[in-house]
């Protein structure tokens, strides 16, 4: 192939990534972990599915950035996942120091690079990751709204028996509790569910969306999900290889937009070969805007307790 993305940190949803990026032939992967071994072992298992999945994507694995040199995306999932009882943000400090040295090492090797950043607390782990790379804005994407608008969807085609194929949905806002699930928004076979399902059922899906990352830990008890994120981090390195002008909710640094300023938060953005190629401005309800502030305050506090822990 002659695309390469890497991935940092071969976890869950580190080899889940690769495994959807080879199984789709997006390019190759190179698996990066600080564990002996693992990467290695995980990138020969998925490299000897390959002739029975029928891809011919490259895929290397390492414990050194040597091999991730040229990357045309590197995907940053190391760190350390929630456990029950945890909440993103008991992983902000360890998931800082590791954010910041794993950002350095890819920066320095692939400097024209799009990265998209994955590790928790994410809105957080963005400005690391931003600061870090000194790659310019577009180039620092994170994934979250991509997640939680597919969960949004989920349950609004269970909800109402139909394609998940028929749903769209839009959750904006940091990736936790605050974040801003838009019914208005969100649409089955391009109507509205306003108009389709009543405010009760409505609230009680924004709430098990806001909730859904905690739901996954909750059933899972070792660890948190990554079927989905992984689906949700490839989707936008689909759109950025294929340079698909993809309309996807991602977090981005906001200079004004939203009159959010200074701030990674999850918006709808366009997803090129030049990354964020815009961000796409909707017009929201003083409720709605009111959420989105409320959401910003929340991500610009975390920003502020990680400078205070150095
Ligand atoms: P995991 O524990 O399965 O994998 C993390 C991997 O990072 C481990 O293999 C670990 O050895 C590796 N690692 C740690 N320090 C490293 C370093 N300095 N360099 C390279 N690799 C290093 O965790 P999982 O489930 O894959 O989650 C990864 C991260 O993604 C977590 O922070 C989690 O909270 C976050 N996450 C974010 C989501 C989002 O929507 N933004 C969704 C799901 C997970
Ligand atoms: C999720 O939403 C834990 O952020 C992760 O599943």
């Amino acid at each position: 192939m002659n695309r390469k993305v890497t991935v940092a940190g071969a976890g869950n949803v580190g080899a889940t990534t690769a495994q959807r990026l080879a199984e789709k032939e997006l390019s190759d992967v190179v698996l990066i972990d600080v564990l002996e071994g693992m990467p290695q072992g995980k990138a020969l298992d998925l490299a000897e599915a390959a002739p029975i999945e029928k891809h011919d994507a490259r895929l290397t694995g390492s414990n050194g950035y040597e091999a991730s040199a040229g990357s045309d995306i590197v995907i940053i999932t190391a760190g350390i996942a929630r456990k029950p009882g945890m909440s993103r943000d008991d992983l902000l400090k360890t998931n800082a120091g590791i954010m910041k040295s794993v950002t350095e090492q890819v920066a320095k090797l692939s400097p024209d690079a799009t990265l998209i950043i994955v590790s928790n607390p994410l809105d957080a782990m963005c400005h690391v990751a931003y600061e870090a790379s000194g790659f310019p804005k577009n180039r620092v994407i994170g994934m979250a709204g991509v997640l939680d608008s597919a969960r949004f969807r989920t349950f609004i085609s269970m909800e109402l028996d139909v394609s998940v194929e028929n749903t769209h949905a839009f959750v904006l806002g940091g990736h936790g509790d605050t974040m801003v699930p838009l019914p208005r928004y969100s649409t089955v076979a391009g109507i509205p569910i306003t108009e389709l399902m009543s405010k009760e059922r409505i609230d009680a899906l924004v709430e098990r969306t806001a909730k859904g990352g905690a739901e996954i830990v909750s059933l899972l008890k070792t660890g948190s999900a990554y079927y989905a994120p992984a689906s949700a981090a490839v989707e936008m390195a689909e759109a950025i290889l294929k340079d698909k002008k993809k309309i996807l909710p991602c977090a981005a640094m906001l200079e004004g937009e939203y009159g959010i300023r200074d701030l990674f938060i999850g918006v709808p953005v366009k997803l090129g070969q030049g990354g964020i190629e815009e961000v796409i401005q909707i017009t929201l309800t003083d409720e709605e805007q009111a959420a989105l502030n409320k959401s910003a305050d929340a991500v610009r506090d975390l920003v502020e307790t990680m400078k205070t822990l150095g």
